[in-house]
C-alpha cells in the first residue's frame, strides 16, 4: 500500500516537472513575415521540441498592438497574415501562473524581413541573420545592412551574415535594410549564459509550490487515514482478544499453550 502511494507521488512529480518547461514554437521558425504569408504557432515541451504535437491543457494566447488579448484556437494556423491583426505577442498558457515566455511576431506590409532566431540563443552559438527581400529584383540575394539598436553593425553582399560565437554584447533589437527596397521590422536577439555544468542541463522543478503541496496532500490523505484506521481496528481487536483470554475461565486453553 505504501509502495502504491509512493509510486503515485512519483508519477505526479514527473507530470509536474514535465509540464513546467513549455515553449511556444512558430513555424516556419521566424518572427517576421510578409503580409499574406502563412505561419502556425504551437505549444511544445522543450525536451521534445521536434515533436509537432500540441500539448493538452495549453493554449496559444495572442496580444495585438491595440492591447487586445485573445486565445488562438488550436491549431493556431494563420493563413494570409495581416499586419494589424497578426503582429504582436504570442505565448502559451495553462491557467493562472502557468505561462511560457513570449515571442513577438511582426507582419509587415513592406518588402523586407529579417530572419533571426525566435528563441534565445546560448553564448558561443553561431547565429545567422538573413535579410529577405521579396521584390523580383532581389532574387538571388542582394546587399543588405544589418542594424543593432539603430546602429549599423554589419553589411553583407548576399544579404546573409553569421555572428560567430555570440556574446551578451550581441543582444539587442535587430533590423536589416536593402537599399531601394526598404527596412525590415525589428526583432530582439536574446543571448543566455551556457548551462552551469555538464552534469546539470535541467534545473530541478521547484519543490514547494502550492499546487505541488496541495496535490500531494490530496493524494496522501486517503492512505494516511486508512493506515490510521487499520491501526485502530487492529489495536481494538488485540485488546478484545487479550481481555477474552484473561477473563476466560477455561483451563483447557492454559493446558494447550504451555509446552
Ligand atoms: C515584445 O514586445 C514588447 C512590446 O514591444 C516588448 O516590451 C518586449 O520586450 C518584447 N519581447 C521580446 C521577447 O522581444
Amino acid at each position: 500500500m505504501e509502495a502504491a502511494a509512493l509510486s503515485l507521488l512519483l508519477l505526479l512529480n514527473s507530470v509536474d516537472s514535465g509540464s513546467a518547461r513549455v515553449s511556444l514554437t512558430v513555424s516556419p521558425k521566424r518572427s517576421q513575415f510578409f503580409k499574406y504569408d502563412s505561419f502556425s504557432v504551437s505549444c511544445e515541451e522543450e525536451e521534445q521540441s521536434e515533436e509537432e504535437e500540441q500539448l493538452s491543457g495549453w493554449r496559444v494566447m495572442k496580444r495585438t498592438k491595440d492591447g487586445e488579448v485573445r486565445p488562438c484556437p488550436a491549431p493556431c494556423s494563420i493563413t494570409a497574415a495581416f499586419p494589424a491583426t497578426d503582429s504582436g505577442a504570442y505565448w502559451c498558457e495553462a491557467g493562472p501562473g502557468r505561462a511560457s515566455s513570449t515571442v513577438n511576431v511582426s507582419v509587415t506590409a513592406g518588402s523586407v524581413v529579417l530572419e533571426s532566431p525566435v528563441r534565445p540563443v546560448t553564448e558561443g552559438d553561431n547565429v545567422t541573420l538573413v535579410c529577405v527581400c521579396r521584390l523580383s529584383r532581389c532574387r538571388g540575394g542582394v546587399p543588405a545592412d544589418f542594424y543593432r539598436d539603430g546602429l549599423l553593425v554589419r553589411n553583407s553582399s548576399s544579404g546573409v551574415t553569421t555572428v560567430l560565437g555570440v556574446s551578451k554584447a550581441d543582444e539587442g533589437l535587430y533590423r536589416c535594410e536593402v537599399s531601394g527596397a526598404g527596412v525590415s521590422p525589428e526583432s530582439r536577439l536574446t543571448v543566455t549564459a551556457p548551462p552551469a555544468g555538464p552534469a546539470a542541463p535541467h534545473p530541478p522543478p521547484p519543490l514547494l509550490s502550492v499546487s505541488f503541496l496541495v496535490r500531494h496532500l490530496v493524494v496522501a490523505a486517503p492512505y494516511l487515514l486508512s493506515t490510521i484506521l487499520l491501526g485502530l481496528v487492529y489495536r481494538s481487536r488485540a485488546r478484545e482478544q487479550k481481555s477474552s483470554t484473561a477473563t476466560g475461565p477455561s483451563n483447557d486453553v492454559i493446558m494447550e499453550i504451555s509446552p
